[in-house]
């Protein structure tokens, strides 16, 4: 696992397009895993700017939804691929077919199942935020580093965080995540951390033991893992 600083947030953030615009224009029907949160949003803002002054196109790509909330309304403006969609699908020419999200309406192990399938032999490149407790996707502590998509329970600590994606106070206590297997057959992973309060975790992440209590840690021996940090999230390595 490799550190990569990125200065400024704004900066950082440019950072991040850039490289995955190289990629991008390198391989245009690119696999890719996305992930929502907070943490994206000024990248996604770049990357629809890039789209929009015709520097990079999604038309070939393939888009996974990294993580699914259950138990909310399709139309919930919190659950994760509407906020993908807000953020940057809306904004950018990714045909709709090549969009894999997870519909949590039906059998969950079923779309757990033909998930997996759907992923294969792993995506081009993963792109992950982290959670305070070291987290990624919904992959909480005590997640196994051969884990695949499947149905999780979320910490007290990741509820009480996902109110600042909902409205309202109906939070969710689950959802669905590509496992750490799932991720780890990922060519290339690039974990995202942005602002002072990713400090502490980052440094976990890239200089602490080895964990099943920190999950983020389970992706240090992958080939080509980035951990690419603002000034901030950087401040304590
Ligand atoms: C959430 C999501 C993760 C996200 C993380 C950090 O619970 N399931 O995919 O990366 O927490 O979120 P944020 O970027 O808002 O800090």
């Amino acid at each position: 696992m490799t550190l990569l600083r990125g200065g400024s947030t704004d900066v950082w953030a440019r950072l991040v397009a850039d490289l995955f615009i190289e990629r991008l224009n390198a391989q245009p029907g690119m696999r890719v895993c996305l992930p929502t949160g907070l943490t994206p949003v000024p990248i996604y803002d770049e990357l629809a700017d890039a789209v929009t002054a015709g520097k990079v196109s999604f038309a070939r790509a393939e888009v996974f939804l990294l993580d699914e909330f259950g138990g909310v309304d399709p139309g919930d403006p919190g659950r994760c691929d509407q906020m993908l969609e807000r953020f940057l699908l809306s904004r950018v020419d990714l045909p709709a077919a090549r969009f894999h999200r997870l519909d949590l309406t039906g059998d969950i192990d079923m779309v757990c199942r033909a998930y997996e399938d759907a992923v294969g032999h792993g995506c081009d490149l993963a792109l992950l935020g982290i959670g305070t407790n070291g987290h990624v996707g919904m992959n909480e502590p005590g997640a196994s580093a051969d884990s695949l998509t499947r149905r999780v329970s979320l910490a007290p600590d990741t509820i009480a965080a996902s109110a600042r994606y909902f409205g309202h106070d109906r939070l969710p206590t689950w959802g669905v995540t590509m496992g750490l297997g799932t991720l780890r057959r990922s060519r290339e992973i690039w974990i995202l951390a942005s602002g002072a309060g990713k400090a502490s975790i980052v440094r976990q992440t890239l200089h602490g033991p080895v964990t099943t209590a920190v999950p983020a840690t389970q992706l240090r021996e992958h080939p080509s893992v980035l951990l690419i940090a603002d000034d901030e999230a950087a401040a304590g390595v």
